[in-house]
């Protein structure tokens, strides 16, 4: 297949960033994890000990050296040379992400270098928020995965038990319903999908059905493009 970028937004709980991961092998294209990003400038932050209430403090502590794998095989994240892949998936950092996402330079910073990152691709799915909106706006393809609410807080409760977590559905709901909530509504990149996106409903498909359906979705589109 010709070159192609491929943009997919959508909420935590939709399968994004496994089908993500599938759609790049299908298409034997890099793959870029916007959300490590965030959480790998958030760790950098709580390292540095800076009130998380700070805006200016996160912005001026900002410009760290951060790289992500591209490899859709590999989730590998680093601060420096330092290996944290599995340090930005632990509590503290998803608790503080929201925090440091919403402070507008921090999201100028990342902008900036996923736009970079994926100029440099050939073909590429970027995943996370504000892809198909607001970093890369001319993607071939926009795809915006969404679920229900009770579809997605049963796969969170689901992995939650599977690490040992309490079963504790109702609390996980009420979770993802607030932070719809906030995600929406936030004054910098809400999230929302592009206007030429393609929405697709997961709530009813395995993963392998919606990499089939995405992968569909491209190469039509990249048909319509030649
Ligand atoms: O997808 P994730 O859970 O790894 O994302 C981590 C956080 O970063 C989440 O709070 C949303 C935020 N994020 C964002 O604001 N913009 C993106 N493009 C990607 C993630």
């Amino acid at each position: 297949m010709s070159s192609c970028v491929v943009a997919v937004d959508g909420p935590a709980g939709t399968g994004k960033s496994s089908v993500s991961r599938g759609l790049a092998r299908a298409l034997g294209a890099h793959y870029l994890d916007t959300g490590a990003m965030y959480r790998l400038v958030t760790l950098a932050i709580l390292r540095a000990h800076i009130d998380l209430t700070d805006a200016d403090a996160i912005a001026a502590a900002s410009d760290v050296a951060l790289s992500v794998g591209s490899d859709p095989d590999v989730d590998r994240a680093y601060l420096g040379v330092e290996d944290v892949s599995a340090e930005i998936r632990g509590d503290e950092v998803t608790r503080a992400v929201s925090a440091v996402s919403a402070v507008p330079e921090v999201r100028t910073r990342m902008v900036a270098l996923q736009r970079e990152l994926a100029a440099e691709a050939d073909s590429v799915v970027v995943e996370g928020r504000d892809i198909g909106t607001v970093v890369l706006p001319d993607a071939d393809v926009k795809i915006f995965l969404t679920a229900s609410a009770e579809t997605r807080a049963r796969r969170r409760n689901d992995q939650n038990v599977a690490t040992g977590l309490p079963d504790d559905y109702e609390t996980v709901l009420a979770d993802v319903i607030r932070r719809d909530h906030l995600d929406s509504t936030r004054a910098v990149s809400p999230l929302r999908p592009a206007e030429d996106a393609i929405i697709v409903d997961t709530s009813d498909m395995t993963q392998d059905q919606v990499v089939a359906s995405l992968l569909d979705l491209v190469e039509k589109r990249s048909g319509a493009m030649r």
